[in-house]
């Protein structure tokens, strides 16, 4: 539940709905399905194995699998720089989701002003005040411990989530414009099919199960020796899955629904508008339409997105943390201080500067984790060998070190998954062009 906590956040409401618009629907969404099989789920049960196994951080969990190799430690450390950079924007992000549960109050109360400021997006004061609360909340919980609070928030957080978009979907494809929406995200043009739409399918995968920086290595070390990880990794492939499927038919027809009023949605080229504040400008307008009932929905909807953002951002401090705790010999309060501070500084100057996000999940998202996540597979593939992780999966789930599981997976993580992420990548720098 905490590894499903970790995936579930604002890669599935705010990441992929803004994916999807840029990169033409429905096709985008095909990419990604695969993607998440192809290469998510056999690169999760790597995460989880080698945690397990060495019951360490990232970096720990490398230098234990290679005594005295100096390079393999590096991925680890690949991994702690990447959960840093990556929750220096998250956490503006989530500042941003936290606003909006004032802002939907504001309104209820008829504190129009108010209401006003809270939704922009652009005012750095306002954003560094919302981002440093999330951050000392995120600090105070990891100092704490990984504990069963978090699990208990992801299991009941989920389900109302899946609950109030199914709910919020109901209404808004009842309205007019939205069949418009629904075809653009459920009918693929297999033209719009290219090379950036490949390269950001597979950026999102990684981003929105949490793979490529060791979050799964971390959670994997305090997971007991019985427990399925080819089951684990299923459940929480599946549910983060779903999750961003459902957001995806909330937006991509809610704006549609907001063209039908007058709203611009698309560009020159008739492409659908996407910016990082898309999602934020979408649903409250959408809550505002539904009167007072919808401000309320609202609110609910903000707790609720704050919840799965902050059970993410757990796991993104929590690597850093550890890493400090087992590397240095920090106590957990002040690695989890320490991490946060260093996060916290960089955090503010994207607060004041929101326009950086997008250039920060290029570079760290749509390469940094995918190289994470090949660095992992030719690691476990080829250094400490998938026979080995076999074994260690084989105590929760017998039979699959020598099964047709243990097959496939390890072929997909030898040979599949470093191919298509290195084809991926060097796409991405225009190594090849296809
Ligand atoms: N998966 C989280 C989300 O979708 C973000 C995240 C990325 C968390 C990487 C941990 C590690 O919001």
């Amino acid at each position: 539940m905490a590894a499903a906590g970790s995936a579930v956040g604002l890669g599935n409401i705010w990441g992929f709905p803004n994916q999807v618009a840029s990169n033409g629907g429905a096709a985008f969404l095909l990419v990604y399905i695969l993607c998440c099989f192809t290469v998510g789920y056999p690169v999760m049960v790597a995460e989880l194995a080698i945690g397990r196994n060495t019951k360490k951080n990232p970096v720990g969990a490398f230098k234990a699998l290679s005594p005295g190799n100096t390079i393999a430690p590096l991925i680890g450390m690949w991994g702690v720089l990447c959960g840093v950079m990556i929750m220096a924007f998250y956490i503006v992000l989530a500042g941003w989701t936290f606003g909006f549960i004032f802002e939907q109050s504001a309104g209820l109360i008829g504190m129009s002003d108010l209401k006003g400021q809270l939704s922009d997006l652009s005012n750095g004061h306002k954003n560094a005040f919302f981002s440093s609360l999330f951050i000392v909340l995120t600090v105070w919980i990891v100092s704490r411990g990984v504990s069963s609070g978090i699990e208990r928030a992801a299991k009941t957080m989920m389900p109302a989530l899946i609950l109030l978009l199914v709910f919020m979907i109901g209404f808004i494809i009842s309205q007019k414009g939205a069949t418009e929406g629904l075809l653009l995200y459920l009918r693929p043009d297999l033209s719009k099919i290219n090379s950036t739409l490949i390269v950001s399918a597979l950026g999102q995968a990684f981003f929105s199960l949490s793979l490529g920086m060791g979050a799964l290595i971390t959670y994997g070390s305090y997971m007991d020796r019985r427990q399925n990880i080819p089951r684990a990794a299923a459940l929480v492939t599946l549910a983060d899955l779903s999750i961003a499927f459902l957001a995806g038919l909330l937006i991509i027809p809610a704006m549609y629904v907001a063209q039908a009023n007058q709203v611009q949605i698309l560009d020159d080229q008739g492409s659908l508008i996407s910016s990082t504040g898309l999602v934020f400008s979408v649903l409250p307008s959408l809550f505002d339409s539904l009167g007072w009932l919808g401000t309320i929905f609202g609110i609910l909807f903000f707790v609720l997105l704050s919840i799965a953002a902050l059970t993410s951002t757990i796991s993104l401090l929590e690597v850093p943390a550890s890493y400090l705790i087992d590397e240095w010999g920090l106590s957990r309060r002040k690695a989890a201080v320490g991490a946060g501070t260093c996060v916290g500084v960089i955090s503010i100057f994207v607060a004041y500067r929101p326009e950086t996000i997008g250039l920060m999940v290029n570079v760290f998202n749509d390469f940094g984790l995918p190289l994470g996540g090949l660095l992992i597979c030719l690691f476990l593939g080829f250094f400490w060998t998938s026979k080995s992780a076999l074994t260690e999966i084989e105590s929760g789930r017998p039979g699959s070190r020598d099964g047709i599981y243990g097959r496939v997976w390890s072929v997909c993580v030898r040979y599949i998954c470093p191919t298509l992420i290195l084809v991926v990548l060097c796409h991405k720098f225009g190594i090849l062009a296809v």
